[in-house]
């Protein structure tokens, strides 16, 4: 037995131990013995018998800790420290109230239209082929005409050929960095501005050069600026509802900002990632107005439709195209055909519109049932400004709040709040949180608020 198990102990699991016969023959023991032998070692989980086949090494599972301590010299030190799991993508505890998330609630889906769009892209011939590389051309078309209907007379509208499908508009974000601005050079970012954004060009390498944002966005002449002290050539911007302060610019900013951009030969990176959640008003994407390649346009489906369905589409013009599908074949090959599908499904039943208009009212109520809340119940927390589209508030704490303290006094009382340090491209201006208005439970918003305007009074004592 023991040298059977020593015998055991190097030979690799799976092989294959020799017949009760011949371990009779070389250890010179009765059958019985080794039959014995067998057993005990069977018992101990070091080898399996299969009947008819034979006796085998099992794979040895040890509880010795893990020592991976060779792959600190191996893989040297981390390009940038960002958490993998910021605030915003954390699980919800049961019980709390979730003012974190960024993602809506299953209420605010059309989840008629998903069930019945996924069970006929299941029967579809999308199931069974592979999509291009750059999308499905039916919903390539969709999202250049939904671009187009937009584009004032003068405008050379987008066609289907200027789409590319994206599995999501966060790995879109990453090929367009990687490939138009490119490792160690400069992108101007608004400040604050969406963390994915922030976290996808650190991973790209590109440097960022934050640019102030205000109520009615960025002021064109600081722009203009720092394009010519930095020599960059790409801004990364939201103009319709920006994560995380819900500010829209104003048509003259945004005319001014294309007409910078134009001036320095730049591109405009435009992430319209809220396009379906306009409150009070109607996006505008400045892409419809350029036809001369300067903005490259972004736009998600996956908050509209469904987190499920992970679908977006970039809209680009020229060589900068050929530059981020030669990225994306790199990245990603092709989207799942049968996602594209069901997306394209959706988004063309009349029921669509019908689920955007009800969307809208629903996003009124939250946002203005969180407002009140916090105004009447948490005085000293300072919403910037009521968004006019979107799905959040951004708030102002008091300049002496000690902001990691803030949150885990607040998710102790079962409140989750996104603390707003991670939209910084930079250090953060002041203690700012992030409120989701989109969450589940807005009947909670109240007691939230009560929650919050304790804390803080505490906080501020
Ligand atoms: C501004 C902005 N851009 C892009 C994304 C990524 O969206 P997705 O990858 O789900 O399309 C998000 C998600 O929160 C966002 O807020």
């Amino acid at each position: 037995m023991v040298a059977l198990r020593e015998w055991i102990a190097i030979a690799p699991a799976g092989a294959k131990l020799p017949s009760t016969r011949s371990l009779v023959i070389r250890y010179e023991a009765s059958p019985v013995t080794v039959q014995k032998a067998l057993r005990t070692l069977s018992g101990l989980g070091l080898i399996a018998s299969r009947p008819g086949v034979g006796t085998f090494v099992r794979a040895v599972r040890t509880a010795k800790p893990s020592d991976f301590g060779w792959q600190t010299a191996a893989l040297g030190s981390p390009r940038n420290r960002f958490s993998a799991s910021p605030a915003t993508m954390r699980p919800t505890p049961a019980d709390a109230i979730a003012l974190h998330g960024g993602y809506p609630d299953r209420d605010l889906l059309p989840e008629r239209l998903i069930r019945a769009a996924l069970a006929r892209a299941g029967r579809s011939d999308a199931a069974f082929t592979r999509s291009p590389v750059a999308g499905l051309p039916e919903l390539q078309s969709w999202f250049a005409s939904e671009l187009a209907t937009a584009a004032p007379v003068g405008v050379t509208p987008p066609l289907a050929g200027d789409v590319i499908v994206l599995p999501g508009s966060q790995s879109g974000l990453s090929s367009i960095f990687r490939a138009l601005v490119t490792d160690g050079r400069p992108l101007l970012i608004e400040s604050p501005s969406y963390w994915g954004a922030i976290l996808a060009a650190a991973q790209a390498g590109v440097r960022l050069v934050p640019i102030a944002s205000g109520p009615t966005g960025p002021d064109p002449e600081n722009v203009a600026q720092a394009f010519e002290e930095t020599g960059a050539r790409a801004f990364y911007v939201q103009p319709n509802y920006a994560n995380p302060t819900g500010t829209q610019w104003s048509a003259g900013a945004a005319r001014q900002i294309l007409d910078v951009a134009r001036t320095y030969g730049a591109f405009l990176i435009e992430d319209d990632w809220a396009h379906d959640f306009g409150i009070t008003t109607d996006p505008t994407p400045v892409a419809a107005k350029d036809d001369n390649g300067n903005v490259v346009y972004i736009r998600s489906l996956t908050k509209s439709v469904s987190p499920a369905l992970r679908i977006a589409a970039i809209i680009a013009r020229g060589p900068a195209r050929e530059r981020i599908i030669a990225d994306r074949a790199a990245a990603s090959m092709y989207v799942s055909g049968v996602l594209q599908a069901a997306a394209l499904d959706i988004i063309t039943q009349p029921g669509w519109q019908t689920h955007l208009r009800g969307l809208r009212q629903q996003l009124r109520s939250r946002r203005d049932l969180l407002a009140d809340s916090l105004t009447q119940h948490a005085p000293l927390a300072h919403i910037t400004a009521i968004p006019p589209g979107g799905l959040n508030l951004w708030v102002r704490l008091p300049d002496t709040t000690d902001l990691p303290s803030f949150t885990r006094e607040c998710e102790s009382n079962n409140v989750l709040v996104a603390p707003g340090g991670e939209w910084f491209p930079a250090e953060p201006t002041g203690p700012f949180i992030r409120l989701n208005y989109s969450g589940p439970n807005p009947g909670a918003y109240p007691e939230a608020a009560r929650i919050i305007g304790r804390t803080l009074e505490k906080a501020n004592n």
